[in-house]
């Protein structure tokens, strides 16, 4: 089973693909959106790289991998489902264009996200995971109604601002999203 297009109300989530890395370049231009990530913007090489593994890790599990959201013509998201490092669990994760903040854009595009991931790919668990001072990302995590599981604390060559604070966890299983449906 290939990564599948998917629909919304607003979106449709297309699998990441090499047309797509224009896109990407100039998501990842833009030193804000970058904040709580690497703390500025990055190179086109950089984001070539990073292009070449989510295709790759796009063709690891079937279903899973990089999708990019639109409305309409315009670009809305670049979303992540891979697969985590334990069987049946996949890491959630969303970059949407400045311009388009505060529109419903995340969470709309990742509660259709954790539905197929649940319901066609079969996953047992969700898991998503940001710096604790990026309130923005865990709003989102909230609004998807994923559970706070922990705070954590890598140790990283060059710390970001709010590095002290760790990074934490939420989750979603497939027995949470059937007991409380996100979408
Ligand atoms: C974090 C981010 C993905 C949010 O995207 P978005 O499309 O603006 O989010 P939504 O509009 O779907 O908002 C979902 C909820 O989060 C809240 N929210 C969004 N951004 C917020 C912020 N900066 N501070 C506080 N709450 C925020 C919204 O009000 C909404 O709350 P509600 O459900 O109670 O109404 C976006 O700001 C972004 O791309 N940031 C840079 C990249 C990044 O940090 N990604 C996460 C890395 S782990």
């Amino acid at each position: 089973m290939p990564q599948p297009v998917l629909r919304t109300e607003r979106l449709l989530l297309v699998p990441l693909a090499d047309e797509h890395l224009e896109l990407e370049v100039e998501l990842d231009a833009d030193a804000e959106v970058l904040r709580h990530l690497y703390g500025r913007a990055r190179t086109r090489d950089e984001v070539t790289a990073s292009h070449a593994e989510r295709m790759a890790l796009g063709r690891q599990v079937d279903g899973l991998g990089y999708w990019m959201a639109f409305h309409g013509d315009d670009f809305a998201a670049l979303m992540m489902l891979p697969p985590g490092d334990r069987p049946g669990e996949a890491e959630l994760g969303y970059r949407v264009p400045r311009r388009q903040w505060r529109r419903g854009f995340a969470s709309e595009a990742s509660r259709e996200l954790l539905r197929h991931g649940f319901a066609t790919v079969g996953l047992r668990r969700v898991f998503a995971q940001t710096m604790a001072v990026n309130e923005g990302s865990q709003a989102v995590m909230r609004s998807l109604r994923m559970r706070y599981v922990r705070t954590f604390h890598p140790v990283w060559e060059d710390p970001l601002p709010g590095a002290e604070q760790g990074e934490v966890e939420y989750e979603l299983t497939a027995a949470g999203a059937v007991s409380s449906p996100v979408g």
